[in-house]
């Protein structure tokens, strides 16, 4: 998927604007969005928009993103809306694959509880958003087969950090963020699921935005968390294979489909190997 994009859990106004707006995902947020006093409110918004948009013919991916595990909130965050079905359940402050296989236990529990499908329900962990997430980013792999995706924050972090601002004088984000960001990217790969870029906090500045998408697509992240419907065409276009692009890693697949005993082809006059194969595949699998 490439775009995921946020709406307050306690807003019916922007989740119903958010339906429309073309992200592959919604993320329903009962965290960070959330007021305190707004919680029990917000659990039951996000719980009927998600039994409301089960009968639209056409929609996103409906996500919802709980409250950290440290928190006393996840359970009954699950309760209420997992009786709803929802596609997926973003977990914050995840610090590595022992919690995601703390709350695939939780959720395994409501499935059985409310009939749904034993593993249907998805995870993605937002799993940079403290030192110590950090330092477990290589752990992620085999904690549960409904992980689908890590993503990397830089807003909780640098509070951790006691950062003053994740920037520095040029804008892009300072060292310790891209440390976070690029072990994001290896422990998604080494976890065998998508990797999922951070949100751009400056939602009106949309050419930062794809100049981050770029980037990002360029160094193998899949897609890109969203906080502004003004955000998601410019991320689903940049994270779109191009026609030129799909046509490339056809001709790969098919090149080795022919040849099926050859280690190496050429094509264009470019050395082909297995690398570029499973690149191609890969891309071929998203598009
Ligand atoms: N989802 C759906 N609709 C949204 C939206 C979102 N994430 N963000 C803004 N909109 C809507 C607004 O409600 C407004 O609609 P309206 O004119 O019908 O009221 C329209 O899009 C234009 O919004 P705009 O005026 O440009 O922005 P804003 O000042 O209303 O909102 C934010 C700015 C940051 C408060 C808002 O984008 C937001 O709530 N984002 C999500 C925050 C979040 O979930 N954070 C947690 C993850 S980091
Ligand atoms: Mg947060």
């Amino acid at each position: 998927m490439r775009s995921y994009l946020f709406v307050p859990g306690d807003s019916e106004r922007k989740i119903a604007k958010a339906l429309d707006a073309g992200a592959d995902a919604l993320i329903l947020d009962l965290e960070d969005s959330v007021a305190p006093s707004a919680k029990e409110a917000a659990r039951a918004v996000a719980a009927q928009a998600l039994a409301d948009a089960a009968s639209r013919p056409q929609r996103p991916r409906l996500y919802v993103r709980v409250n950290a595990l440290d928190t006393t909130l996840t359970g009954a965050d699950l309760d209420t809306v997992m009786r709803a079905g929802p596609d997926g359940i973003v977990l914050p402050k995840a610090c590595g694959g022992r919690d995601v296989s703390h709350i695939a236990a939780m959720i395994a529990v409501r499935e059985a509880e409310y009939g749904l499908e034993d593993g249907r329900t998805r995870i993605l962990a937002i799993a940079t958003e403290t030192a110590k997430a950090v330092f477990a980013l290589g752990t992620f792999g085999g904690a549960s087969h409904r992980l689908t995706g890590l993503a990397w924050g830089a807003e909780d972090l640098s509070a951790d950090l006691g950062a003053e601002t994740n920037r520095d004088e040029t804008g892009a984000f300072a060292q310790p963020y891209r440390l976070a960001r690029a072990l994001t990217l290896l422990g998604a790969a080494a976890a065998e699921v998508d990797a999922v870029d951070t949100v751009h906090t400056a939602f009106r500045d949309l050419d930062g935005l794809a100049a981050e998408c770029r980037a990002a697509r360029r160094d193998g992240f899949a897609g890109k968390l969203a906080i502004h419907p003004a955000q998601v065409p410019v991320i689903n276009e940049t994270f779109a294979p191009t026609t030129e692009e799909i046509a490339k890693a056809r001709a790969i697949v098919e090149a080795f489909e022919r040849d099926p005993g050859a280690g190496v082809v050429a094509i264009d006059g470019e050395m082909i190997d297995m690398p570029h194969l499973k690149r191609a595949r890969r891309l071929l699998a998203r598009s």
